[in-house]
């Protein structure tokens, strides 16, 4: 018995060994084999799902992946967005929310492979498709995504600082990382500079090494596949629901022996202010991604979970006129909704996943509950314009008007102020640069709204020792086409009254980064005045004059979480009787709102961002054309409201009246 038991132990102990010793000598793979990817030698397929780390508050990673993991995934795509590491000029951020390696281990332990898309272009309708801003700032007309000196300089530098900071997290060195896309739909863009991609690639394998496969991702289209790929980089490509057969054709003539790969199967489609929200039916979503899965094909759902745009961080299409910038909800009709909870897509997409499974999935974890913290009461704090020298304690003069970028400023605001010195018979204020929405003030008076797309002037009544201010809005940088170039922000050429030229501006940077504390009191303890209504006379909401606005001022109100011990729950701010304007939660800034264009009326409000009971909450807005507030002899009242709702609207589009009549 004894002897027998011995044997056992014996036997265990030597199957363990073997086991170590051969797992420890399997070489860690990942390859191109003939029709299938190779993992560890194994024919592999990847069914992945994209979601972006810079889109989920990173204290939900983990919730949000094993969501993913639970639907039948068992990889993840994801992009670099450099400009969120690289805010300065070689100053670099790899910590919270910017923690990438954190978020590709979190993959890791929850059973997700990764393919990696490094950029460093990356479109994702984000901010200028992930290029920091500051790379133009010398140089307006420097050509992106080509050999342009100027422009690989900087990409060099990021490449030296990234690419060696994701090299461990390669599958061949221990990591979840299968491949790394390198560039992004390349062959989409006008430039077709084959020394570019050949640059990035000598790049990319001298800092991954020989190993990493490498790949690029285009339309599915001959044209694009052209321009897009390079020897030594395996093609893919994407396409949305339709004939999955047809769609893979262009790719099989570049890559006749290897897996059909789809980057980007499109489960959903974008917004933009101003048009319906975008919604793809689940039944053509599931039957193209049954017949690719048959077919043998790897898939990557984009998006799996959108997620938010966050303070300042959508991208825009078009370009004046014709921009259409992207909102705040990246929500994108995906699997996964913009606050991670499972839809009826996914679980349509997971049912389908399941007959493709080896093993039963996970169950599924339960959406986060959601909290309607109701109504806040909002006070009026200041006009931004007498909150400038609080705001933005540093401007700048110039005899002209400078550009964001010129003044070093990535994101937001920025305010520009003239005084005049002399009469106009004919005062006709004018600005061909305007990038993208300018809110002209006299002596704090709101004369009109300039815009990019139009109207570019207005007639103003003004004397001299009069003062302008001009209050333009960044509404986010063009991600994709040609017109990522030129992309400076703020006034980008000169302002005239008639045919002359101002000269002398003070120029005050407003990146609403300090909507803090100190900041509030700062406002709250200065003299306060109201915010001046004032008549539109030109350029009014939607193609209508003579609406009545406010001047663009900041409100603040304060709220508890329900008395329970350590009770925060997500939530949605509706904008409902708002018109346009930027929200912060204790600091934390929300994004854009612009209930009265649609389709996004709630703002989401993740509960990090949410301090539990007793503290207060600060909900701060900066509100530019309407506030509902009651008026009394131009003077605002201190009953406007907000209200926290705990289900989001994002198919619509609010309609405000103000109390004078007048509908945006
Ligand atoms: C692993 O790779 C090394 C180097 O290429 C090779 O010498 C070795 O035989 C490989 N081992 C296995 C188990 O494939
Ligand atoms: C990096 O980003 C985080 C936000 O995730 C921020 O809290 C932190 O201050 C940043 N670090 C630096 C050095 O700017
Ligand atoms: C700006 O960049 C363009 C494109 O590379 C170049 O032709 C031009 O000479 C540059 N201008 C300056 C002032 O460097
Ligand atoms: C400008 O016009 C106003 C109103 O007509 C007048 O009072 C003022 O003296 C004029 N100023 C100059 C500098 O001409
Ligand atoms: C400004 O006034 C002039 C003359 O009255 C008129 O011709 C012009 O159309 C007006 N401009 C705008 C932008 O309304
Ligand atoms: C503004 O006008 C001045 C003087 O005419 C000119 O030198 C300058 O280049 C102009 N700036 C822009 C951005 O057009
Ligand atoms: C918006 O979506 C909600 C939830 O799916 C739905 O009930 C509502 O009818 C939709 N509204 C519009 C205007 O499409």
């Amino acid at each position: 018995m004894v002897d027998g038991l011995s044997k056992m132990i014996l036997i265990y102990f030597c199957v363990v060994c073997l086991y170590a010793t051969q797992a420890a000598a399997v070489n860690r793979t990942f390859e191109v084999g003939y029709k299938t990817f190779l993992k560890d030698g194994e024919p592999y397929r990847y069914i992945s799902g994209s979601i972006h780390y810079s889109r989920v508050p990173h204290y939900y990673w983990k919730d949000r992946l094993m969501k993913m993991k639970a639907a039948g995934l068992n990889t993840i795509q994801m992009y670099i967005n450099w400009n969120v590491h690289e805010p300065k000029p070689g100053k670099y951020n790899f910590t919270g929310q910017q923690d990438v390696v954190q978020f590709m281990k979190i993959a890791q332990d929850v059973g997700l492979d990764v393919v990696l898309r490094a950029g460093p272009y990356i479109c994702g309708e984000w901010e200028m498709g992930g290029i920091p801003p500051w790379v133009t700032k010398n140089n307006a007309s420097i050509v992106l995504r080509t050999i342009d000196p100027q422009y690989l300089a900087a990409v060099d530098r990021w490449l030296s600082v990234l690419l060696p900071t994701i090299k461990p997290m390669l599958h061949i060195n221990g990591g979840p990382i299968l491949m790394v896309q390198v560039e992004n739909e390349y062959g989409s863009y006008f430039a077709c500079d084959y020394d570019y991609l050949r640059h990035l690639r000598l790049q990319f394998i001298n800092y991954l090494g020989t190993e990493a496969l490498l790949f690029t991702t285009d339309g599915a289209g001959e044209n694009y596949l052209k321009c897009g790929t390079l020897e030594g980089l395996y093609s893919t490509v994407d396409f949305g629901p339709g004939d999955a057969v047809n769609y893979f054709k262009p790719m099989q003539k570049w890559e006749p022996n290897g897996p059909l790969v789809n980057s980007e199967y499109y489960t959903g489609w974008l917004d933009h202010w101003g048009s319906p929200h975008s919604q793809r039916d689940i039944p053509s979503i599931v039957n193209t991604l049954k017949q690719m899965l048959d077919l043998g094909a790897s898939v990557n759902m984009y998006m799996f979970e959108g997620g938010t745009n966050f303070g300042f961080m959508n991208g825009a299409n078009g370009a004046h006129p014709g921009f259409q910038p992207v909102p705040t909800s990246y929500d994108y009709d995906a699997p996964l909704n913009e606050a991670g909870d499972p839809t009826p897509k996914y679980m349509a997409i997971r049912d389908l996943l399941a007959k493709y499974n080896t093993g039963p999935l996970p169950p599924v974890p339960p959406a986060l509950p959601k909290y309607a913290y109701g109504t806040v009461q909002m006070k009026f704090v200041s006009t931004v314009v007498e909150a400038l020298h609080t705001l933005s304690p540093e401007p700048v003069q110039y005899k002209w008007p400078l550009s964001m970028e010129q003044v070093n400023q990535n994101y937001g605001f920025i305010v520009y102020r003239h005084l005049l010195r002399k009469n106009y018979t004919s005062p006709t204020l004018g600005c061909l640069g305007v990038r993208d929405r300018a809110y002209v003030m006299i002596d704090k008076q709101p004369q009109g709204i300039m815009n990019g797309d139009g109207p570019n002037s207005l007639n103003v009544s003004i004397v001299a020792g009069q003062t302008i201010d001009i209050i333009v809005e960044n509404q986010g940088r063009i991600n994709f086409g040609t017109s990522i170039n030129g992309n400076w922000k703020g006034l980008i050429q000169n302002v005239t009254m008639g045919t002359e030229v101002l000269e002398d501006w003070e120029i005050f940077p407003l990146p609403l980064d300090n909507i803090n504390e100190e900041t509030l009191r700062k406002l709250e303890h200065s003299a306060r005045s109201s915010p001046h209504l004032g008549a539109l006379k030109q350029g009014g909401y939607h193609g209508k004059a003579d609406t009545v606005v406010l001047t663009p001022s900041l409100y603040k109100g304060t709220f508890q979480a329900p008395n329970k011990p350590g009770f925060l729950r997500d939530t949605f701010l509706n904008m409902d009787g708002w018109f346009k304007g930027q929200a912060f939660m204790n600091g934390f800034n929300l994004g854009r709102y612009w209930p009265v264009k649609g389709p996004q009326v709630t703002l989401y409000v993740p509960s990090g961002v949410l301090k539990a009971y007793p503290a207060e909450n600060d909900l701060v807005m900066m509100e530019l054309e309407w506030a509902p507030c009651a008026m009394n002899n131009n003077q605002i009242g201190d009953d406007c409201t907000v209200k926290f709702i705990d289900t989001p609207i994002i198919n619509s589009t609010s309609i405000a009246v103000s109390q004078f009549g007048h509908s945006p």
